[in-house]
């Protein structure tokens, strides 16, 4: 868990790097109607959730550096009994300033009143412009109603500056904290990738083995998958983001599985590939044993110092070999490397920074250079080959194969941690827990 005393850390170091006489608004996210009187289960922006742990909607948080009557304010939903019954307990403002540390809560309804006196006399709003337009809106009406007055002595806010930027580096490095809840992301989502794989049979459906992963997540505490859950058999493994899961997977087939869960705001991303019979044939060993020697030679390289690119480069490497090896790419392995001859059967990158979300904030380039890794940087590690039904131009035998294996890659001070080892990934030991 993270304490409320991490969430106040983070809002003082954030605040340490605002500029002097400055506001920060940070806005959680709205609720979305899924039909009807349906909602989507509701998901609470993560830099807002970063920065206070605050779950509910309708809420802004307003941080004030250096403001003596408090430096940080909450806005929230009021108590109220009626909605309790219908829509869920709330906090309400009182309670919010005990439990989440905060200095001042208000209720939300209030924000038009005390907003313009707080944003007044600050000269820049940190503030993520563009992503709600009806708070982007409400905001500039505060600012304006301060610019009307102007002759009467008041000073509107002359800069907006980027507040994700801040935030986005502060998220890239997790604290020990955040790397426990990682942790026990990897764990359930290992322990669920290894329970489709002892429950497969030739003809389970796609959707049978996405419920026994979905299952073993919610049974061990997960909130909810951390991304739509691909379960593609045979061909459908192609396509990168299969999320129809309704087919039958064939005796012969080859699974790809890409799940992994939301532990405590954290997520997991695990990809594992295995034969729904439980052994590989000779072709699908052949095009397994590219990919995860691919993975393997780029988790290796995954070093505080080394340039972010050296795990992508490595995959290109082994994978480019390989299907040359293999005669799927024809010629030398340096040319087709430079001309991205491998794009046809490895059409993504190695990976992504993995954490609140499961395709991460952060950048990966710092003035146009690769940046390096630094301790408490995870990253995912997931070359692929894809070979396409259409493909003519391979043997037949190969067409419509794919294999993605996919790890959680945490860096530390003297290497890596793989925060997903608890799922097998080498043909014998898939094989071993598959006949068990
Ligand atoms: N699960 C999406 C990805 O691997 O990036
Ligand atoms: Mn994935
Ligand atoms: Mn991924």
């Amino acid at each position: 868990m993270i304490t409320a005393n991490e969430y106040k850390a983070r809002r003082r170091e954030l605040m340490s790097m605002m500029a002097a006489n400055s506001i920060a608004v940070i806005t959680a996210a709205p609720e979305k109607i899924r039909s009807r009187d349906t909602h989507y289960p509701y998901k609470q922006a993560t830099s807002f959730s970063y920065l206070c742990g605050f779950a509910e909607p309708e809420s802004v948080l307003v941080l004030l550096p250096g403001r003596e009557q408090g430096e940080c304010l909450l806005f929230c939903r009021e108590k109220d009994k009626l909605r309790e019954i219908w829509d869920g307990y709330r906090s309400g403002p009182e309670a919010a300033v005990v439990d989440y540390l905060v200095d001042d809560a208000f209720p939300i309804g209030d924000i038009d009143e005390i907003l313009p006196g707080v944003l007044e006399g600050r000269e820049r709003v940190y503030y993520a412009i563009g992503k709600d337009p009806d708070f982007d809106r409400h905001l500039m009406s505060w600012i304006n109603d301060i610019r009307d007055q102007k002759d009467r002595g008041s000073a509107p806010p002359g800069e907006f500056v980027d507040l994700d930027h801040l935030v986005n580096e502060m998220r890239l490095i997790k604290t020990a904290a955040e790397l426990k809840l990682m942790r026990k992301a990897g764990e359930i989502s290992a322990r669920a990738h290894c329970r489709a794989m002892r429950i497969s049979v030739p003809g389970i459906y796609e959707y049978q083995l996405q419920a026994e992963i979905e299952h073993e997540f919610m049974v061990s505490g997960a909130s909810a998958p951390a991304y739509t859950s691909i379960v593609g058999g045979g061909k459908n493994g192609c396509v990168l983001h299969y999320i129809e899961n309704r087919k039958r997977v064939n005796d012969g087939d080859l699974v790809l599985i890409d799940a992994g869960c939301e532990y405590n705001n954290y997520a997991a991303d695990i990809t594992r590939t295995f034969p729904v019979n439980g052994k590989f044939s000779a072709e699908q060993a052949a095009i397994y044993d590219i990919v995860l020697q691919a993975q393997s030679e780029a988790i290796a390289k995954i070093v505080p110092g080394a340039p972010y690119n050296v795990a992508n480069d490595a995959t290109v490497a082994v994978i480019t070999q390989g299907l040359r090896d293999l005669g799927l790419l024809d010629g030398e392995v340096a040319e087709l490397i430079e001309t991205e001859a491998y794009r046809e059967f490895y059409m993504h990158s190695s990976g992504h920074w993995l954490g609140m979300d499961v395709h991460d904030v952060g950048d990966y380039k710092i003035e146009n250079q690769w940046r390096v890794y630094e301790p408490g940087m995870v990253v995912t590690v997931e070359p692929g080959i894809y070979i396409s039904p259409d493909n003519t131009a391979v043997a037949e035998k190969w067409r419509g194969m794919a294999v993605r294996i996919e790890d959680d890659i945490a860096v530390t001070k003297t290497g890596h941690e793989d925060l997903t080892s608890g799922v097998p990934k080498t043909r014998g030991d898939i094989e071993l827990l598959m006949a068990s």
